[in-house]
């Protein structure tokens, strides 16, 4: 079943590359990364699994913090591509599916860090607890994902106007959304910053808040931070993330 998802990374894997540029897209900066990272604390000689880490460009950033790094993708182009451009800083990159994490020994990790890769999982729950046996006692899990109610990558559209004068981007006039309690698999084709189609779609996992919440303490999580992160700047570009939340934070502790 995993196989499906895994062509899919596959295949977009150079496109996808592309659009994090090493450091993520404008979103990821102006507006995620700085919560990450007020949940991340001080990572010097913390172990770290970035689950899914993607092109890995999180995984440098902890290394350097001092944390010691474990990134683990089910995507070999990924895995590949995070290997060779992280060759300045000491990362230990594994190709694995974080559907079953047996080859981490259990209380391994201070810290689970999972950007923006739990929408993309059919199997949330055995992730969740795979981490969970993965950290030791007090270590934590911080994940993010789009905002379940306003998510575009699911059920959440927004009713577009003409392109703002100084933003550039079509103005939001309003989020509709239908259908929240409705949870399945929605495909999605992104874009290149040139406009061009990703060779493939994408699968994505829309759930309820209320899922996420309760599998974590299901798990044996305690939920210490739930963030919706603003922008961190005034620019016109972000307007409509100033007004609807793009994404939510969880920082969970492994009780
Ligand atoms: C949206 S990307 C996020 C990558 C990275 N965390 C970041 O913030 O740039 C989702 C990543 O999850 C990986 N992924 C999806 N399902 C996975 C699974 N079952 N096991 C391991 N990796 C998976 C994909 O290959 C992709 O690299």
């Amino acid at each position: 079943m995993t196989d499906r998802f895994v062509r899919q990374w596959q295949a977009n894997a150079e496109a996808f590359a592309h659009l994090i540029d090493g450091r993520g897209t404008p979103h990821h900066r102006e507006i995620l990364n700085p919560c990450i990272e007020e949940l991340m604390g001080n990572v010097r000689d913390r172990r770290i699994l970035d689950a899914g880490c993607g092109e890995g460009y999180l995984s440098r950033f902890y290394a350097k913090k001092g944390g010691e790094v474990v990134g683990v993708d089910f995507s070999p182009n990924l895995i590949e591509f995070s290997k060779e451009t992280s060759e300045e800083v000491p990362i230990e990159f594994r190709v694995g599916n974080l559907c079953d994490l047996t080859e981490f020994d259990a209380e391994e990790f201070d810290i689970v860090l999972c950007n923006l890769v739990l929408l993309n999982l059919e199997c949330l729950e055995a992730s969740l607890q795979e981490f969970h046996r993965v950290l030791r006692p007090n270590g934590f899990l911080v994940f993010s994902v789009v905002h379940p109610a306003f998510n575009v990558y699911g059920p959440g559209r927004w009713e577009l106007g003409d392109r703002g004068s100084r933003s550039k981007r079509r103005v939001g006039k309003f989020f509709r959304m239908d259908n929240y309690f409705e949870e399945k698999e929605y495909k999605v084709r992104w874009k290149t910053r040139s406009g061009q189609g990703f060779p493939q779609e994408f699968s994505f996992f829309h759930r309820a808040i209320s899922t996420y919440v309760t599998l974590l303490l299901q798990t044996g999580f305690q939920i210490a931070a739930f963030k919706e992160p603003r922008p961190t700047s005034n620019n016109p570009f972000f307007d409509r993330e100033h007004r609807i939340p793009f994404f939510l934070v969880i920082k969970a502790e492994k009780t």
